[in-house]
């Protein structure tokens, strides 16, 4: 089996049996209003509040949006209520059609251009898109060079990659590591643990999942083409910090150099190497 076959048969065998975050939804049932708003208030509200700003959602009018890696839609919905001419790709059934879902019930669907079932790298897609968002799925994705390469032949010139990727110097993954020697003790591997707990997938039926520093994320997306013009390093949430964290303002000044430290996302907006074209 081929690399990229590997890593989209793990990702269906998780996302297919439980919606990306469905967690934080309680006992709202799938796919219902309830069910979304309690997703999207816990990412923007406490997880990932940065990511409307960071990633310039409130710049997208007018603009062609390809996202790969839809989830819940939580993400596509807010960037066509800036305005955005949307676009996703996702390789499971099960996320698209939330994704789906949640476009309609905020009646958004007049700018919604496609929904796509398919691997990014064996899908024929129109290109020429402004901005390609993708957060939280290229450490998932076994031949990234690949993609990302792809990825930079569907943008129009002078348009932007927007990705969201795990940090290695990262509280997160500090605690990945140290409950894999405390608790897992070293039972499986590294992979599988960290697959577990932050993907939720069984034991032994890991997902691919890439953690690097700022360094080698840099080298493989200038080794794909891309020209980094914008980085931060953010996601660091109150409850990493006992008693006093809870009365800190989740996308707030404290929580925010602590990201620049000790952040679980590199976010970076790249662009097309045009010396390469
Ligand atoms: C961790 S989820 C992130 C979803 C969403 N962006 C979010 O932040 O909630 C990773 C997503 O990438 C999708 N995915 C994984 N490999 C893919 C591929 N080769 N092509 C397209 N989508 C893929 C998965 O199905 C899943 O929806």
């Amino acid at each position: 089996m081929m690399d990229s076959e590997i890593s989209n048969a793990a990702a269906l065998n998780v996302w297919e049996r439980e919606a990306v975050g469905s967690q934080r939804a309680g006992d709202a049932s799938l796919g219902s209003p309830e069910y979304f708003e309690r997703i999207r208030s816990y990412r923007y509200g406490y997880e990932t509040p940065f990511i409307p700003r960071t990633f310039r959602f409130e710049a997208l009018s007018g603009k062609r949006v390809l996202e790969v890696g839809v989830g819940n839609g939580i993400d596509a919905v807010e960037m066509i209520r800036h305005g955005a001419v949307y676009t996703g790709i996702d390789i499971s059934r099960n996320h698209l059609r939330l994704a789906r879902r949640h476009i309609e019930l905020k009646r958004a669907t007049a700018q919604l251009e496609d929904l796509i079932e398919g691997d990014l790298l064996y899908t024929e897609l129109p290109g020429d898109y402004d901005v390609i968002y993708s957060f939280g799925v290229l450490h998932h994705i076994a031949h990234e060079s690949a993609y990302l390469r792809k990825l930079r032949g569907l943008l129009k010139p002078g348009g932007e990659l927007r990705i969201g990727i795990y940090s290695r110097w990262s509280f997160f993954n500090f605690y990945l590591v140290a409950t894999w020697l405390l608790k897992n003790r070293m039972r499986n591997s590294l992979n599988d643990w960290s697959s577990h707990i932050a993907e939720r997938s069984e034991l032994g039926q890991p997902v691919v999942i890439k953690i690097r520093s700022y360094r080698q994320i840099m080298r493989v997306l200038r080794e794909a083409g891309f020209v980094p013009i914008h980085y931060e390093k953010r996601g660091f949430v109150k409850n990493y910090i006992p008693v006093v964290g809870r009365w800190l303002a989740s996308d707030g000044v404290v929580l925010s150099i602590c990201a620049h430290i000790l952040g679980w996302y590199h976010c970076i907006i790249a662009v097309p190497d045009i010396s390469l074209q």
